[in-house]
């Protein structure tokens, strides 16, 4: 990481694996991660809604773990692997869980959606059956205001059946 002045502001360099893609950029060292992954970095899967770990807008996989990207600085992220929502698809193709949402018509503005599907992708890695009380409970960190949730549990519901069809490999 270095640090340079540019136009009277000073900038840090900050490299990344971002959905899979080797990324430099040069971010305001005060940004939140979720502010240089869209502003610097040009990924707008993950919104800015409350910009305090209510609402998780700003979700995406970071090392492996799921992260409200407002609860932390981009400089942290520095040699990351990071994996946001428009990353999931793999040539072309929605995953189980994004095609589900779809499907199920889940979202409205979207603004929701990234939290949504990484909360349903991690419950689904863990509990290939889950009950509507499972579901609730699992994006019950993540706020829709569009849909009344509904049609997200159903899209749950829907990605678990189609999962559960997939063949396991090994
Ligand atoms: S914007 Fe990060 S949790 Fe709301
Ligand atoms: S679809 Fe708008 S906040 Fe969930």
């Amino acid at each position: 990481m270095s640090t340079t002045e540019h136009d009277h502001s000073t900038t840090t360099r900050l490299s990344l694996n971002l959905d899979g893609t080797d990324r430099t950029a040069d971010v305001d060292p005060r940004s939140l991660l979720v502010e240089a992954l869209r502003d610097d970095f040009g990924v707008t899967a993950p919104k800015i809604g409350c910009a305090t770990g209510d609402c998780g807008a700003c979700t995406s996989r970071v090392d492996g773990q799921i992260t409200k990207t407002c609860l932390r600085l981009a400089v942290s992220a520095e040699g990351s692997q990071i994996v946001t929502t428009q990353g999931l698809a793999e040539d072309g193709e929605l995953d189980v869980v994004q095609q589900a949402f779809w499907d199920e018509q889940a979202f409205q503005c979207g603004f929701c959606l990234s939290g949504m599907i990484f909360a349903a992708s991690e419950l689904l890695a863990e509990n290939p059956d889950p009950s509507e009380q499972d579901i609730r409970w699992a994006i019950s960190g993540n706020l829709c205001r569009c849909t009344g949730y509904e049609a997200i549990v159903a899209a749950v519901r829907t990605a678990a059946a189609r999962q559960r069809e997939i063949p396991q490999r090994g």
